[in-house]
């Protein structure tokens, strides 16, 4: 790589990640960090340089000079406002999960990245996975025929103290975006991974919400009354892929499967991406491959310093991709298009889900029909300050749910 990339991390908890990883790859650094919170700003001064810059605020930062491209691990709901607010000032843009939270946010990103012409890349670590890079691989020897059917899985359940730090008032506590988060809404750990696998892209969405049950959401004070989301999402090539978004359901897992017309490949539950298996019909076998087989994935390279990063090492590659797509000029996944469309796979899921499961399109972002349906379309389950949700965050209101426990124990 040529000359070093300035990189600024803003928000330093999930932002912590990627300054650990950044210390793994040649030729980028961390140079200034935003971090409203004291303590978070005392643990990130651990994994930078003596000579990395600190700010509270994003205009103060972003103002700086001192960095080329930013890293967004704020709060989940606000990405697509501050990479917008970046790239109009010439920054470069790696942003966590998801992309935007509303449709006109999308429509805005991918205007503003089209006019600025940086690079504006979403920060989707499970595509990076080792076992998951394998599917890809696999998927692309073209042995396995077709994809017809394909599921994605991303289960994270948290215990009652885990929950409870985001409802104290210290952490955004009436706002912070876990309390109400639609169940379809962080969908991109299932979605992202089959998208780089198969190169298709969501066409429709069919959404269901699962109920929780009272006594779970009572211990958890939950503000939703659902556990888990389902979508069915029908893909350009006309294939079924079965998702998940945010499922609060045993076991945490991450889970992939490719159902094709000749074979199929899928992860080895419980093995954290790592195991993979590869099966052919009987008469299909390619010359020289075996009928089935399960064996661990390897990372074609770099390794080692995989092996000092996060989520099973994917968080090291997830980064470098970035940092090579600014510095080299290489093609890099998901790109604004692919990270707005799971956006809107995302949005429309809930939708349907508040439609009683009625088949919805998703909108093309590249187009500019698309874009003028919903450029005005604000419509968003967050509530901010002064601002109230614009649409519901939970199927049924949970006091609702909560009035059923209590009929159950009378
Ligand atoms: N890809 C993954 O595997 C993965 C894992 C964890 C979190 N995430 C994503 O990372 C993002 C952040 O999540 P998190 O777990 O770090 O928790 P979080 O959302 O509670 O943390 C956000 C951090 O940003 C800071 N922040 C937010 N707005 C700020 C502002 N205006 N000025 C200064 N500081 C500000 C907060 O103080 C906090 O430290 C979310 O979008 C989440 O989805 C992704």
């Amino acid at each position: 790589m040529g000359n070093e990339l300035r990189i600024g991390v803003f928000g330093a908890w999930r932002g912590r990640t990627y300054m650990k990883a950044l210390k793994y790859i040649e030729g980028a650094r961390v140079t200034a960090v935003c971090e409203k919170k004291g303590s978070r700003i005392e643990k990130a001064k651990a994994d930078v340089g003596e000579d990395c810059a600190f700010y509270t605020d994003f205009d103060e930062f972003t103002a700086s000079g001192k960095f080329d491209a930013v890293i967004l691990a704020n709060y989940f709901n606000e990405h697509a406002d501050y990479a917008i607010k970046a790239l109009e000032r010439g920054i470069h843009v790696f942003s966590e999960t998801m992309a935007a939270s509303t449709l006109a946010d999308c429509v805005r990103l991918c205007r503003t990245v089209e006019r600025t012409g940086l690079v504006y890349m979403m920060a989707e670590n499970y595509p990076y996975t080792r076992g998951c890079l394998e599917m890809k691989r696999l998927y692309e020897t073209g042995t396995l025929g077709e994809v017809r059917f394909a599921e994605g899985e991303y289960e994270h359940p948290m215990s009652p103290d885990e929950n409870r730090k985001y409802m104290n008032p210290q952490d955004n506590g009436d706002f912070h975006w876990r309390r109400y988060l639609p169940v379809t809404y962080y969908s991109s750990h299932s979605l992202a991974p089959l998208m780089y696998m198969t190169g298709l892209t969501p066409k429709r969405v069919i959404g269901k919400a699962v109920l929780d049950t009272p006594a779970h959401a009572k211990e958890y004070e939950r503000l939703r009354s659902d556990i888990a989301g389902i979508m069915l999402v029908e893909m350009d090539n006309g294939a079924l892929f079965r998702i998940s978004g945010s499922s609060y359901l045993a076991p945490h897992e991450n889970w992939y499967r490719l159902s094709c017309i000749d074979g199929g490949t899928e992860l080895i539950r419980g093995h954290k991406e790592k195991l993979v298996r590869l099966a052919y019909n009987s008469w299909a076998v390619p010359e020289g491959c075996e009928e089935e087989k399960i064996y661990e994935a390897v990372f074609e390279r770099n390794a080692e310093e995989a092996s000092h990063c996060g989520h099973a090492g994917s968080d090291y590659f997830v980064t470098r991709a970035f940092v090579e797509a600014v510095r080299d000029g290489k093609p890099f996944f998901p790109d604004v298009y692919q990270a707005t469309a799971m956006s809107a796979t995302a949005i429309m899921g809930w939708r349907s889900v508040l439609e009683d499961s009625r088949q919805l399109d998703i909108p093309d972002f590249r187009k500019e029909s698309d874009r003028a349906l919903y450029e005005n379309d604000t419509l968003t389950p967050f509530p901010a300050e002064g601002k109230p949700n614009s649409l519901p965050y939970s199927t049924v209101p949970v006091e609702e749910l909560l009035g059923k426990d209590r009929g159950n124990e009378n």
